[in-house]
């Protein structure tokens, strides 16, 4: 089940949203994060899910030390055409289950890749390279793609980076069906995240014993944001210790 907004058609978008775009305009560079998100039209947009207003609180003020950025899930490209923006001279990745070349066209680096597949997040961290400063998860939105992407990828976010999971209101089985969730509803992203905080234990039925150690010793603060509107928007803020502490081995490193 896909969970994006719907393009509107072609002719009301303005030719900054069309995949015909050919380059990013110089104006639009460094321009605040809030403007670029209504004139792309990413669903984080104010009058959506509004989490730009948290990117904007989080991000704004680390702008010219931020080098590497990576989201999951392109759709039309918008996010990843705001981050390019936004971000003057950092490079930008992202992964989706179908390709977009109309957004590697604009100099942002895209592969193919399923985030609930290891060997494919594997694939993708040894051709980026990893270490990202942010990674932002706004792909299936799924359970298990929301934490086996986490389990995966949190070694691979530079000390002191951000990991942040948005529409963790997929976990609210009573406005959300067909994200994953059992019949008992204990598998969902938004219990595994309460959990953690309620324990500092990261409990988790897609990630393996390694990386739940991995997150537990090296997570230095986790920030559940929920707004109060129509779409429940639910998104989680997870930042990495400075000094990493063990990392996990696996196999052929
Ligand atoms: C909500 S849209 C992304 C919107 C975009 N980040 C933005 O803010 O403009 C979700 C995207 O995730 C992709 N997706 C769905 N399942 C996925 C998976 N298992 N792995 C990677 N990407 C996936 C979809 O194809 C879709 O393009």
């Amino acid at each position: 089940m896909g969970y994006c907004v719907l393009p509107a058609a072609a002719q009301d978008l303005s030719p900054l949203q069309l995949p015909s775009l050919d380059a990013l305009p110089d104006s639009l560079h460094k321009r605040p994060l809030t403007e670029l998100a209504d004139i792309f039209a990413t669903d984080k947009r104010a009058s959506w899910h509004n989490f730009i207003e948290l990117y904007d609180r989080y991000l704004t003020p680390m702008q010219d030390s931020i080098h590497r950025v990576f989201e999951i899930g392109i759709f039309n490209g918008a996010s990843h055409k705001m981050w390019k923006c936004f971000f003057d001279s950092a490079e930008i990745y992202g992964i989706d289950i179908k390709p977009k070349p109309w957004v590697e066209k604009l100099g942002i680096h895209t592969y193919i890749a399923n985030q609930a597949k290891r060997e494919d997040l594997q694939q993708f961290i040894l051709e980026s390279g990893g270490e990202f400063d942010v990674i932002i998860d706004d792909g299936g939105h799924y359970m298990n793609h929301q934490q086996i992407s986490l389990g995966y990828l949190f070694e691979h976010l530079a000390p002191g980076g951000l990991y942040i999971i948005e529409d963790v209101h997929t976990s609210l089985r009573t406005f959300y069906n067909g994200f994953g969730v059992d019949s008992t509803g204990s598998n969902t992203t938004f219990n595994m995240i309460m959990q953690y905080i309620r324990t500092e234990k990261m409990e988790s039925n897609y990630m393996t014993p390694e990386e739940k150690k991995y997150l537990e010793q090296n997570i230095e603060y986790v920030e559940l944001y929920k707004r109060k509107n129509s779409l429940h928007s639910t998104a989680c803020v997870i930042r990495k210790k400075r000094k990493s502490g063990t990392g996990i081995l696996r196999e052929g490193q």
